[in-house]
């Protein structure tokens, strides 16, 4: 939902803790007395003492500074400040004032304001990050930008504390980070141009439409990745957004900077994906997922079995964590277990790289329960961290539904608030893709206002409220199209002549294409023996990724008998399955990783330059060393 009436005053909400008071005086010292915008501050407070904060405000601005109360309409031209132990929230520009609901260790009252400012003020609602410790604020952001807002945070080398202000930028959300003194005449900027563009902004709908191919030709040629079939109201609200940011009023002037600054490509792809989600969305649903799904995903397997799910879209992670959640929580009820791999995928690398990491606000608390994260989270310094065996059982992989060759022999796809963004045609076309990749009898958990019906003859209706399916089991594998986008789409091109720099991104295109068409099949290995990306070949041509776990690259890079793979794991090494390396030690059971085919492996440092330091026995098997086969 975009809130679009901006004829409304923009709300600024300040949010800070520790060190916050220095850069909150800086900041009302630059603002004019009657900017046209109302503040909301929300600085952590001691729950148990008054807070002097309006007074100390008080002195560096004009504006009336008042500690906010309970049904309090917001005005433009004043300061409001949080009251010490309370959460603030706002509903149709009213200020609500209620007890906290979190243990005082655990709460997070920048997130509780931001997400309700985002909702009720959508493009007029700006927040800005001061110092302070801690990651609140962080989920309460992208919830800001989700809605069309705008995002500032201090300078890191500026503030006293800046551990909220790297886990505010770590988004890649933040539009401005700044010192606090240029913060007023950005902010000013912004507010200024929201009532100017007013009228353009109505109707960006209609001034896209002429303009789609052109930007979807700058957005494939830039990202490989192509939008044209995704909802024309997505990429409209997405794109009005940048314009904002930009504060350039027509379409067309858009899509010239769009042509001049590849970057500007970066920043509306990064923001066409933005993943808004958090632990166990649609708390109901999931409860379904366990009491429905997850005990017959189980039943009756073995050790020596496999559980496969697939997280489709899993942006930072939380879906694909909840599900293993679940998966745990049953399995230690058995007294045999499976092995459980959930494949999560998404086009983001930076929700995917917070995803591998797995270190959460404290705000998930609001989501996990009590007994969930002493389970399964580690905490420190403010922030929830998955346990190990959490992550283990995740592999986080950048992986595209529309051009990446499915997953396949899956028990759960698992794919929430990903096709609602999706057109009509390539709704209808996924699904027969869901039908193939999953096992007979296999399960799809979709979001809530998603569905099957454009294909009823390939699923059963599990749980309609919940949008649970399963495969049918009589059908046999639908004939799917794939990819499901076409790369050479003619119309995705765009009419005019590229400038240079988009050549050489052509090119780089062509060379993205040759290598998932005729490279090798290839992994990245990190050197803790993480696995952290899977080339499309894998998929496509061994099935490999399922039997590849991190665990079996633990398992291998631990055993004695695969020494060459520790030392190629311990050295940052790529590998790859590419033959003829038979007599490589330890091939047998790399070839038993990769699901016993007949395949052997080479390991090949990303950074061979350095590799004549690293690696000093100079092995044969070692690409990286001179290409000697020399030592064995
Ligand atoms: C709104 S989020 C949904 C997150 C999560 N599934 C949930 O329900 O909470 C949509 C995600 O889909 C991802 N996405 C969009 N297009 C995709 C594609 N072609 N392949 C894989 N992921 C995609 C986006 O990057 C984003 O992280």
């Amino acid at each position: 939902m975009t809130f679009d009436d901006t004829s409304e005053f923009v709300i600024a909400a300040l949010g800070a803790s520790a060190g916050g008071l220095e850069p909150l005086e800086a900041f009302f010292r630059q603002m004019p007395a009657e900017p046209g915008i109302a503040f909301v501050i929300i600085q952590h407070l001691a729950p148990d003492h008054e807070t002097a904060l309006p007074q100390l405000l008080g002195r560096h601005t004009d504006m009336p500074v008042e500690q906010a109360e309970d049904n309090t309409q917001v005005v433009p031209n004043r300061v409001y400040v949080i009251p010490p132990n309370a959460t603030l929230t706002i509903k149709n520009g009213l200020l609500h004032v209620a007890a906290p609901v979190q243990a005082r260790g655990s709460r997070t009252p920048i997130d509780s304001f931001f997400t309700s400012l985002a909702e009720d003020r959508g493009g007029n609602a700006v927040c800005i990050m001061l110092s302070g410790t801690g990651t609140d604020g962080t989920l309460g952001l992208t919830a800001i930008k989700e809605y069309g807002g705008m995002a500032m945070a201090q300078a890191l080398e500026t503030a006293k504390y800046d551990a909220i202000l790297r886990s505010a930028i770590a988004t890649g959300l933040v539009d401005h980070v700044l010192p606090v003194e240029a913060m007023p005449a950005k902010l000013l900027e912004y507010a200024t141009h929201l009532t100017s563009a007013n009228g353009n902004l109505r109707d960006i709908n209609e001034q896209i439409v002429p303009h789609l191919r052109e930007i979807h030709g700058v957005l494939q040629r830039r990202t490989g990745h192509d939008f044209s079939e995704y909802k024309e109201s997505t990429i409209a609200r997405r794109l009005e957004r940048r314009m904002k940011a930009l504060q350039i009023e027509t379409v067309e002037q858009y899509v010239q900077a769009l042509e001049r600054q590849p970057e500007e490509a970066d920043r509306l792809f990064n923001d066409l994906l933005i993943g808004v989600t958090h632990f166990f969305r649609d708390a109901e649903a999931f409860e379904a997922m366990g009491r429905e799904v997850i005990p017959k995903l189980l039943e009756g397997k073995g050790t020596d079995d496999q559980v496969r799910v697939c997280v489709v879209g899993c942006a930072t992670g939380e879906e694909a964590y909840s599900i293993a959640i679940l998966l745990c929580e049953h399995a230690s009820t058995l007294k045999d277990c499976p092995k459980i791999q959930i494949f999560a995928t998404d086009i983001d690398d930076r929700s995917l790289s917070m995803a591998r990491k797995g270190r959460y606000p404290e705000s998930i608390a609001e989501h996990v329960s009590a007994e969930r994260l002493e389970r399964f989270f580690i905490k420190d310094d403010k922030a929830y961290q998955a346990k190990r065996e959490l992550r283990e059982l995740c592999l986080f992989s950048t992986h595209s539904f529309i051009k990446d060759p499915p997953f396949s022999r899956l028990d759960l796809i698992s794919c929430r608030n990903v096709m609602i963004y999706l057109g009509p045609d390539l709704q209808q076309r996924i699904l027969p893709l869901f039908h193939y990749a999953l096992r007979s009898a296999g399960y799809l958990f979709l979001g809530p206002s998603e569905s099957v019906a454009s294909h009823r003859e390939l699923f059963h209706t599990v749980d309609k409220k919940h949008r649970i399916f399963q495969r049918k089991a009589s059908l046999p594998r639908h004939a799917v199209k794939f990819p499901l986008g076409d790369i050479n789409r003619p119309n995705t091109s765009g009419p005019k002549p590229l400038p240079d720099v988009d050549e050489r991104n052509l090119a780089k295109q062509l060379e993205r294409l040759v290598l998932e068409r005729y490279g090798p099949a290839c992994v990245i290995v990190k050197e803790n023996g993480d696995a952290v990306y899977f080339s499309a070949r894998v998929n496509r041509s061994t099935n490999a990724a399922f039997s590849i776990t991190r665990s079996i690259f633990r398992a291998s890079a631990s055993s004695g008998s695969s020494a060459w793979f520790r030392a190629s794991i311990s050295r940052r090494c790529w590998w790859s399955s590419t033959p003829p390396w038979w007599r490589s030690p330890g091939g047998g059971r790399m070839r038993r990783a990769l699901g016993g085919r007949s395949r052997s492996s080479r390991a090949m440092p990303l950074w061979p330059t350095t590799t004549r330091r690293t690696c000093r026995r100079r092995s044969w098997w070692c690409a990286g060393c001179s290409g000697r086969r020399s030592t064995r």
